[in-house]
């Protein structure tokens, strides 16, 4: 579990991106928050498109904005959607979370004032397919 102070960070991170949810399709936007190893929190938010296979979840917007500039170690991501029920990652965002993530990293899912879960990632994909299968077992 994080400090309640960095929760609050990740929070306003994320409420920030929110707000820049590109979702003229869906009307449904997303922010997320991404804490990375040296303690940066990298915002992202879904940007749809036109082609709508073509549109980015705001948790992969957040990892790919982290990745590209260098760091690729997570502490904690949180998702925050303004709708009653808070949103769990899709099954494209947690495959591209395997890559990167331990199954222990905790998972918050949040609306614009709190959060209201916590999961480990395990939790959300028990079994994924990950570098571990590519790369240490040749
Ligand atoms: N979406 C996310 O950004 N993250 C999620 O965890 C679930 C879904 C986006 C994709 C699309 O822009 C909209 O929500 C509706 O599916």
């Amino acid at each position: 579990m994080l400090d309640e102070e960095v929760i609050q960070q990740l929070l306003d991170v994320a409420r920030n991106s929110l707000q820049s949810s590109y979702s003229p399709y869906s009307s449904f936007p997303v922010g997320a928050a991404l804490l990375d190893s040296s303690g940066k929190i990298w915002g992202g938010c879904n940007v749809e498109n036109a082609s709508y296979g073509a549109t980015v979840c705001a948790e992969r917007t957040a990892i790919l904005k982290s990745v590209s500039e260098g760091s690729q170690e997570f502490r904690a991501i949180l998702v925050m959607t303004p709708t009653e029920r808070p949103t769990p990652p899709c099954a494209l965002c947690l495959q591209v979370m395997a890559e990167f993530c331990k199954p222990e990293m905790p998972v918050y899912l949040a609306n614009e004032t709190e959060v209201k879960s916590s999961f480990q990632y395990s939790e959300l994909l028990a079994y994924p397919f990950g570098p571990a299968y590519l790369l240490e077992e040749k």
